[in-house]
């Protein structure tokens, strides 16, 4: 088993949490990681609250943690005080300042983990109090910024070795297996988000087709742009793009999102109403680089339990040279 200051603090046979994906984690996919001995999470997401309350009814009573996006939830903050009654394993947030809630979730003496794209963004977490912070890199599924993991892990691991030695640090972005997971440690993390591995999981509630031109598709095939966020009218701040997989729909408007803001209404239902039928040629479907390392869907903790054995054979392999 690998032991880190991660496994130790929360009590996890494995060092890998499952991310909060947006209308993927639900609480099936969040209680199958945490039953295989990570930490799964819901996907409280755009804050949708019957959502994140069935959601934490689906868990069945596994313990789970749930994530916001933070910027949205600074629109609804009530919702922070229902999902904290549910005694979270541990708070998420993303894509904004957490500092407005980071009081609260202390108070409610839940872990407070926030999820960072920038060294300036982990300092700030790390002064509001995070517990655990993961630095996410551009290779991430979904929404993020421009920094690649290799780089910004160890960036933000030696400034938190110097100004705040108890903070935990995770990598995101880019992690599909054991090598994953091991490069990780290598990089100075305490263990790992995995997200879009476990998004094509059986429990994950991603649409089977989109699931299925994942595993089509290589890493080329993606690319990070924002005319998803303007099809759907979702006012992102303008420094997160997401990666999705390149289709007609970003062929025709990656380089022209003025032109889709004129068409704006057409385009916005064409799309809403493609992703429901999970038809991948014109909504986007939401997956990282990683796409080029899924081979297939299987259930998350068979995922979870061969990532961290395949690690443990490699960080073997290493230390008997
Ligand atoms: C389908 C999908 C939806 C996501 N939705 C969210 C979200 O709602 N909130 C969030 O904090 N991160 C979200 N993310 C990003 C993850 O938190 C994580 O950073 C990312 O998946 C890690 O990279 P990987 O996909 O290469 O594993 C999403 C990722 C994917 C693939």
């Amino acid at each position: 088993m690998i032991r880190t200051r991660l496994t130790a603090r929360y009590h996890l046979t494995h060092p890998i949490l499952s991310a909060p994906m947006a209308l993927a984690s639900g609480g099936a996919l969040a209680a199958a990681v945490s039953r295989a001995g990570g930490l799964g999470f819901i996907g409280g997401a755009y804050g949708d609250a019957a959502w994140i309350m069935r959601a934490f009814q689906e868990a069945g009573g596994a313990r789970v943690g749930c994530g916001f996006i933070t910027w949205k939830l600074a629109e609804t903050p009530e919702l922070l005080t229902r999902v904290l009654e549910r005694r979270p394993a541990a708070l998420f947030l993303s894509f904004g300042d957490p500092a407005p809630f980071a009081d609260q979730i202390a108070t409610a003496g839940v872990p407070l983990i926030c999820q960072v794209q920038t060294l300036r963004d982990a300092q700030h977490a790390a002064d509001v109090g995070a517990d655990v912070i993961v630095a996410q890199g551009a290779e991430a599924g979904g929404h993020g910024e421009k920094r690649a993991t290799m780089t910004l892990v160890p960036e933000v691991a030696d400034w938190l070795a110097v100004h705040a030695p108890d903070v935990l640090l995770l990598a995101a972005g880019g992690i599909a297996d054991g090598r994953g997971l091991a490069a990780s440690l290598m990089l100075g993390a305490d263990g790992v988000l995995v997200g879009s591995r476990l998004w094509a999981s059986t429990e994950s509630l991603a649409h089977p087709e989109m699931v299925k031109a994942a595993i089509a598709a290589t890493g080329d095939d993606t690319i990070r742009s924002t005319v998803m966020d303007v099809a759907r009218g979702l006012n992102w701040p303008a420094r997160y793009t997401a990666r999705v997989l390149k289709n007609a729909f970003t062929d025709r408007w990656h380089d022209d999102p003025g032109g889709l803001l004129r068409l704006a209404e057409t385009e916005a239902a064409r799309w809403s109403a493609a992703w429901e039928a999970g038809d991948v040629e014109v909504a986007n479907t939401f997956v990282g680089e990683v796409a080029g390392l899924i081979r297939g869907c299987e259930p998350a903790g068979e995922i979870v339990r061969a990532m961290a054995t395949e690690a443990e054979a490699l960080l073997q392999g290493f230390s008997g040279a």
